[in-house]
């Protein structure tokens, strides 16, 4: 890594390892460098840890052990609401929304003073305009994963971390989704790692993509030319690189 990458990393993690209890960690020597704006697919099959690794980077869980750095500062792991004010934000594949309240007191729950406006998140996502008086547990699957995201932008994330946008979701409302996580990216600033089991919807809005199996990164580089190599992601999947 040379020094300008070093100084323009917003988050870097090295050999972590990352599970529910010492002796077994689920994910490990985890390796990632994210920068500002850019989209990091997290990829691979069910059960390989990619939930895990999102919960344990929002510091929902303690790591098991490595490192994580948010810019030069040492994150001290498990302590969500501290990791939260330092900008890492984590959207749950549950969607974790109140259901009873409104969309705009979703909005303006998860906001903080002085931060990112109610207006500023309708840029990204005009549709829900409409709907700011109804409760969130009426919206449809795509106006729910609108609001959670919503709600994660609201808090001005500098790293933002999506588990599995796409779950319940058609794939026509997954392909209007995905762009507006590059947008959101491009626009902010924010360094994006979105899992998503829709692969090729995925790597189309990213730059990187990791594979993850059974806790081990078996393939990561520039997501473009995976595109282009369906076989190799396959492999990959299979864990026969
Ligand atoms: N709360 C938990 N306690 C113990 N093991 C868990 C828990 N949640 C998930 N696991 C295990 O961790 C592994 C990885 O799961 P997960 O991170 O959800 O994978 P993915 O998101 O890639 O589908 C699985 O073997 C799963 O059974
Ligand atoms: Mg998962």
């Amino acid at each position: 890594m040379t020094a300008t990458q070093a100084q323009e990393a917003l988050l870097t993690c090295a050999g972590l390892d990352a599970g529910y209890g010492k002796g077994h960690p689920v994910v490990r020597g985890f390796d990632l460098v994210l920068r500002p704006g850019e989209v990091t697919a997290l990829l691979g099959p069910n059960g390989a840890g990619k939930s895990t690794l999102l919960l344990t980077l929002a510091g929902l869980l303690p790591s098991l052990g490595g490192t994580m750095n948010l810019g030069d500062v040492p994150v001290r792991s498990g302590r969500a609401r501290a990791m939260a004010r330092q900008g890492l934000v984590l959207v749950p594949d549950d969607r974790s929304l109140f259901t009873q309240l409104t969309v705009r007191d979703n909005l303006t729950l998860a906001g903080r003073r002085g931060g990112s406006t109610v207006d500023q998140v309708l840029d990204y996502f005009p549709a829900l305009g409409k709907r700011l008086k109804v409760a969130a547990g009426v919206l449809s699957g795509g106006e729910q994963q609108m609001l959670a995201l919503g709600r994660a932008l609201i808090q001005d994330p500098r790293v933002l971390l999506v588990d599995e946008l796409s779950m319940g979701l058609a794939p026509v409302i997954v392909e209007e989704l995905l762009p507006v996580v590059r947008r959101i990216a491009d626009g902010t600033g924010a360094a994006v790692v979105l899992v998503e089991q829709h692969v090729r919807l995925a790597l189309a809005v990213s730059d990187h993509a990791v594979v993850l199996v059974h806790g081990e990164t078996v393939l990561g580089g520039p997501a473009e030319p995976l595109m282009a190599d369906p076989v190799l992601l396959e492999r990959a999947y299979l864990g026969e690189v």
